[in-house]
């Protein structure tokens, strides 16, 4: 949206003022590679989108914040005291969460604000629409209180309002791809460390094409959590023979091969295994992209996909039927879930040539076969949050 029409949207809803509106964005994120790795202390390839969420904010004469989003008619308005006292189970959770966080920083809030919310991402599509709310809060509020901004700090204070406030136990790849995105880039992040490096991200005639199946991601929360605490149970017997061992990701796969005697549970050992080989595959994707051999990656990303459905068991139906019809498609170099799966997105990589008829074959197909009307976006690698100050 247009930072001239986001400001008048934001007078109708709340009237004039003596003071400035200030305008920031924060995109959604997609994955490219590294699933279910990041709360495993290895690698990800995440990149930033070109579309996000957009916040107005302007300062207000009284201590009172109020919220509202394009997407909602009401206003949710709060005394700075009271804020952050109980959770309504809205959207409202989540900037709620970061101010909550930002306070525990000893970064109160020192007037109130008005806040408008204008939101590009589907919810509940893995595209991180939540991350995009949280961090578009704390950069905007850090800005607005004078405050540094350090974007490694606002992914952090992020995932922990995602953590403590909205109570799900997330990693830091999204919160983090979004507060620190590059245009054009990709983000190779060491999770343990939070040391990255921005990968370019040149794909030449190939284009990212996501597909949402638009499958409600049903039982994320517990699934996801269930994948976790499994993760900690394969680490713990690991360790009993490599008392070092502070992740699993940090495991070579050679080494799972000579231990995998160790694990008298099948679903563990492929939990280990997944994480194990795709935190591997991350790292022979960033070769590939640097080497710009977009075959080689497309094939890393088939194996990564083949491995969540087969190995970690968090694909589902739709998802695989999406990837399916995609990999029909001539022109299709690799295609795979993306984010942290039960419904949601895929990820594709496509000959610009073939993106229409991608669109119309696999829409067609994913409909006879599922009953549902699948959504497309043709996507390039965007900018992480940022203040827009002019017109562009
Ligand atoms: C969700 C979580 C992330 C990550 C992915 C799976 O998106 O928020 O932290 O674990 O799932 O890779």
């Amino acid at each position: 949206m247009k930072k001239q029409e986001i400001e008048q949207l934001f007078q109708s809803r709340y009237g004039d003022s003596q003071e400035n509106i200030f305008i920031f964005n924060a995109p959604g994120r997609v994955n490219l590679i590294g699933e279910h790795i990041d709360y495993n202390g290895g690698y990800v390839l995440p990149a930033a989108l070109e579309f996000g969420t957009t916040l107005a904010v302007r300062r207000r004469g009284d201590r009172k914040v109020t919220f509202a989003s394009d997407n909602f008619p009401y206003v949710v308005e709060y005394d700075l005291g009271e804020l952050g006292r109980s959770k309504g189970g809205e959207w409202v959770d989540y900037p709620i969460g970061v101010i909550s966080e930002l306070g525990k920083l000893d970064i109160p809030l020192t007037s109130g604000y008005d806040l408008l919310y204008y939101g590009e991402i589907p919810n509940g599509a893995g595209l991180s629409s939540s991350a995009s709310l949280e961090v578009v809060t704390a950069f905007a509020l850090l800005v607005m209180e004078g405050k540094e901004q350090d974007k490694v700090e606002i992914a952090r204070l992020s995932q922990r309002a995602e953590n403590h406030y909205v109570g799900v136990n997330s990693g830091i790849m999204d919160q983090f791809a979004v507060a620190n995105g590059a245009k054009d880039h990709a983000i190779l992040l060491m999770c343990d460390t939070l040391e990255y490096e921005l990968v370019p991200f040149r794909t030449g005639l190939y284009k990212l094409v996501i597909g949402n199946t638009n499958k409600r991601r049903g039982l994320v929360d517990s699934k996801y959590n269930e994948r976790r605490s499994q993760c900690d149970e394969a680490l713990s017997l690991l360790q009993a023979h490599e008392p070092k061992l502070q992740y699993l990701a940090h495991l070579q796969p050679e080494r799972l091969r000579q231990l995998e005697t160790v694990f008298d549970n099948r679903v563990l050992l492929n939990r280990a295994k997944h994480v194990i080989e795709e935190n591997a595959r991350v790292l022979a994707s960033v070769e590939a992209l640097k080497a710009n051999d977009l075959h080689r990656f497309g094939e890393l990303m088939n194996a990564s996909h083949d491995s969540l459905r087969d190995l970690y068991e968090v694909s589902c139906t739709e998802l695989d039927v999406m990837v399916e019809e995609a990999r029909q498609i001539e022109g299709t170099l690799g295609s795979r879930m993306t984010g942290a799966g039960f419904g949601g997105c895929t990820v594709s990589l496509v000959h610009e040539d073939a993106v229409a008829s991608f669109v119309d074959q696999v829409g067609d197909a994913y409909r006879r076969r599922t009953g549902l009307e699948a959504e497309f976006y043709v996507c390039g690698v965007g900018h992480g949050v940022h203040e827009i100050k002019e017109e562009n």
